[in-house]
């Protein structure tokens, strides 16, 4: 079976679950872990689709949606994963995830599962999110205690136990339908 396992990742978060996904199926099937920044021209196809990105504006990236449709990944069998930088228990995380699932069935693809988990925010962001705050006080990430705390929290994640988590989850979704 040929899977293919592609990321979007700014600063390594999604890169690292990716990385610890690609280690527990690496020996169950032929599979491809892509940086989707370095796939420029059109893949070949696969039996089954794991994408991974980090969180933007409460959905999937845009570069990943670039790829995705520029990839043509419709009417697959997919999986998907995310980082985002709340804690996973926030109804936001589930809301992205959500709106990433959304956004795959609406390209008519079938998608077998996913998985999010907080991954550090970058504090250099902060400073741009800082300025646009200035300039529009409802700023979808506008800086408030609440993300000042959510920055801390962020911190050490993914930690070692949302990889073990992110391993568990890919190996008995591949178990239930492979
Ligand atoms: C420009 C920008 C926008 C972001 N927007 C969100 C967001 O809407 N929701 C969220 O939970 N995290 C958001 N984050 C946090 C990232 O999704 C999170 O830190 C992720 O783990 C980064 O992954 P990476 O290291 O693979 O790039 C944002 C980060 C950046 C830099």
């Amino acid at each position: 079976m040929k899977i293919l396992l592609a990321y979007s990742s700014k600063t390594k978060n999604t890169y690292k679950v990716a990385k610890a996904i690609y280690e527990q199926i690496k020996n169950f099937a032929n599979v491809d872990l892509i940086n989707i920044k370095k796939a420029k021209t059109k893949l070949s196809m696969y039996d089954f689709y794991i994408l991974g990105c980090w969180t933007d504006k409460g959905t999937a990236n845009k570069n990943m949606m670039n790829f995705i449709e520029t990839q043509n990944i419709r009417q697959k069998n997919v999986a998907i994963f995310m980082t985002c930088g709340v804690p996973v228990e926030h109804y936001h995380a589930k809301d992205s995830i959500n709106n990433f699932t959304q956004y795959m069935t609406n390209l008519n693809n079938n998608i077998l599962g996913s998985f999010i988990c907080q991954g550090k925010i970058d504090p250099k962001i902060l400073i741009v999110f800082k300025f646009l705050t200035w300039r529009d006080p409802n700023f979808i990430h506008k800086i408030d205690q609440t993300m000042l705390e959510w920055v801390e929290i962020s911190k050490p994640h993914p930690t070692k136990t949302d990889l073990l988590n992110a391993q568990n989850w890919i190996k008995s979704l591949l178990e239930k339908h492979y």
